[in-house]
């Protein structure tokens, strides 16, 4: 069954769900997801993608480690100042982070990881290349909605990028360009994800030439 939700109602309402139960996904699911997924645009249509599903749990668990390693260095270990800061202090909210820490050690309890695989990207320069791959990410991500499931796209593992690429056999020249564990929320709602006002962030014609909605 899917969420009957217009398109617009999820776009609204498709923040990062980070605590996810160990309820399996069904393969019927999994594939629609997958499917609405590779939708998406790529350069020249060339698709060089491929969408990699892990569920074998020794897999899962090294990743993990690396996971919490880049997790650790980057924000486990500023826990105290991030939950002392105070409201509209820029970054991770004290909940953002509680939530993020919980995905950094549950990683592998999600029944089912996807990382989404860019090919000729190991030693690419282009600074738009991602382009080429992340709108099809976040389809996955709303078809994952349509269904009550939730995602977040993560790349916190991403210093042990070779190692990654050799335990998942990927081609030399290939990356990993995101991490994503999805599963049905165990705690927390489909809310609006919180966003600067539109009307800051939107310029017209110029850079700084900002208009009332
Ligand atoms: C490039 C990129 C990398 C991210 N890496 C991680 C990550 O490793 N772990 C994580 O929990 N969230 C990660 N996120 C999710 C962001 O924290 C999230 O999109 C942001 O806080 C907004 O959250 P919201 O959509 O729930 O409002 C990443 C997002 C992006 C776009």
């Amino acid at each position: 069954m899917t969420d009957e939700l217009s398109l617009l109602d999820a776009l609204h309402s498709t923040p990062s769900r980070r605590y996810l139960s160990t309820d399996p996904i069904p393969d019927d699911v999994l594939w629609a997801i997958l499917d609405a997924a590779v939708r998406g645009p790529s350069g020249g249509n060339r698709q060089g993608w491929g969408w990699v599903v892990v569920t074998d749990p020794a897999v899962k668990k090294r990743v993990a480690d690396w996971y919490r390693e880049g997790w650790e260095a980057a924000y486990g270990r500023r826990k105290e100042e991030i939950l002392a800061a105070p409201p509209g202090t820029e970054g991770l909210s004290p909940s953002a982070f509680r939530a993020a820490e919980n995905l950094a050690l549950h990683l592998e309890d999600a029944p089912v990881w996807v990382f989404p695989v860019l090919r000729d990207a190991a030693e690419a320069t282009n600074p738009r290349l991602g382009s080429s791959i992340y709108g099809a990410v976040q389809q996955l991500s709303l078809a994952a909605r349509a269904y009550g499931i939730g995602t977040t796209l993560t790349t916190l593992y991403a210093g042990h990028e070779d190692e990654v690429r050799e335990l998942l056999g990927l081609p030399a020249d290939a990356l990993t360009m995101a991490l994503i564990p999805m599963g049905y929320p165990e705690r927390g709602r489909w809310s609006q994800p919180k966003r600067l006002p539109v009307e800051q962030v939107v310029h017209f014609d110029r850079w700084g030439e900002h208009r009332t909605r």
